[in-house]
């Protein structure tokens, strides 16, 4: 799971799944070669939009499992702490927190990693980098929002970009880097030299009339 966390990858968000058939949907991205699937989590207070939880979450991990893949979750939530044992039990093989839900930062980091998920810490649009000096050695992926959270299918803001970059040089080699909202063909090349190497797809992918061919485009022009 590490090392598909540094790999430099599309992970198709099924945020713009057919709920109705979410099962065949995954099947779908990882027949054209997913591995890491994005599960976004929101609340209807950290954000206004409601969406899964853990029940889901437990429901789709054996396939994703059985198939080499990964559960890369992403909450959107108020205090997160109440919730990392759950997901990770439920089969989250990375969970990311929100940095500006966390009172206990630190402390929230290293409960994900003592309950055996990689640590992943998400910084909205208006969240400086900075933020994350001390918090930069205990995490395994910063998520920089390239949207404001809460939905899917919105534009790209145009700064994250040169934040992507920022981020790159600030944060330690290892950390993975992941760029999530409004992603694209027309962008996702640009992104993964501006130093994402996990690329969040929703509508890109399953807005698509052929979400798999979609994977694959989007896959090519992140290649090399
Ligand atoms: C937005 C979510 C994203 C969302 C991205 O709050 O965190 O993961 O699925 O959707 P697109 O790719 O449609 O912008
Ligand atoms: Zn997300």
């Amino acid at each position: 799971m590490v090392t598909l966390l540094n790999e430099r990858l599309i992970t198709p968000s099924i945020l713009s799944a057919d709920f109705g058939r979410l099962g065949a949907d995954i099947e779908m991205v990882m027949s054209a070669g997913a591995r890491l699937i994005h599960v976004d989590v929101m609340d209807g207070h950290f954000v206004p939009n409601i969406t899964i939880g853990p029940p889901v979450v437990k429901a789709i991990a054996p396939a994703v499992h059985e198939r080499g893949g990964a559960l890369d979750v992403h909450l959107m939530i108020e205090q997160p702490e109440r919730y990392i044992e759950t997901f990770a039990a439920a089969g989250a093989d990375s969970i990311t927190v929100h940095q500006e839900a966390c009172v206990h930062l630190h402390r929230t980091l290293a409960q994900i990693r003592e309950a055996g998920a990689l640590a992943g810490v998400a910084l909205n649009p208006a969240t400086p980098l900075e933020t994350l000096s001390e918090a930069r050695a205990y995490v395994d992926l910063v998520l920089i929002m390239s949207v404001n959270p809460g939905f899917g299918g919105q534009s790209f803001i145009a700064e994250s970009l040169d934040k992507l970059r920022r981020a790159r040089a600030y944060l330690p080699a290892e950390v993975a880097i992941q760029v999530d909202g409004g992603v694209a063909a027309a962008n996702a090349a640009e992104l993964a030299a501006a130093g994402a190497n996990l690329l969040v797809a929703g509508n890109s992918v399953y807005g698509a009339p052929d979400p798999a061919a979609a994977f694959r485009e989007l896959s090519a022009a992140i290649a090399g």
